[in-house]
């Protein structure tokens, strides 16, 4: 299966100039969401994880079917103001600016594997988020997963030292 065939090019969204790489019409195709997980399954497990963390809103929606799929948990990353329990968090570059993400203090035990899971790896930015809010709470990650890599982005650069795969590079 090509899963580029599956991913909608919008052109100027959500600002002028850029193309948004559309992943609904995968998440409407049965088979073709099926076989995304599957592959996420074969290819990360090489991650050693005790659990997935994943960050809203789309990396939830690849991150807890596979930690179903691998049956460990799964950790949400949220933006402020979202967790009820203390937190623990870091701000991050976006394009244009900062915004911050969190995550329960309690919600990775120390010294634990963290895989971490997401739809797009663009600028990079959100990724190194994550990662400096699991190594900040003691965890360890082990691996970063994605869907779409979009190369010329860059993004890897923010990730040194991190091993990343991708199941479709652009
Ligand atoms: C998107 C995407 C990644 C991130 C990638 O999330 O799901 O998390 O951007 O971009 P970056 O590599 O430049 O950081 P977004 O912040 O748009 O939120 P959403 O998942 O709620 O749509």
């Amino acid at each position: 299966m090509n899963l580029r065939d599956h991913i909608r090019d919008v052109p100027n969204f959500p600002k002028e100039g850029i193309v948004y790489f559309d992943i609904t019409p995968l998440l409407a195709d049965p088979s073709a969401f099926q076989y995304t997980i599957d592959m996420m399954a074969e290819r990360f497990s090489d991650y050693k994880a005790d659990k997935i963390a994943a960050a809203e809103a789309r990396g939830f929606i690849f991150g807890a079917p596979l930690a179903y799929k691998l049956g460990i948990g799964f950790v949400p990353i949220r933006k402020p103001g979202k967790l009820p329990y203390k937190t623990v968090s870091v701000d991050y570059d976006l394009e244009y600016g900062t915004d911050s993400l969190s995550m329960h203090i309690d919600a990775v035990d120390k010294g634990e594997d963290i895989l971490l899971i997401d739809d797009v790896l663009a600028t990079g930015g959100t990724a190194e988020g994550m990662v400096k809010l699991v190594e900040k709470a003691g965890g360890n990650v082990s691996g970063i997963g994605f869907l779409v890599e979009l190369g010329f982005l860059k993004g890897r650069e923010k990730l040194a030292g991190v091993s990343t795969q991708n199941l479709l590079q652009l």
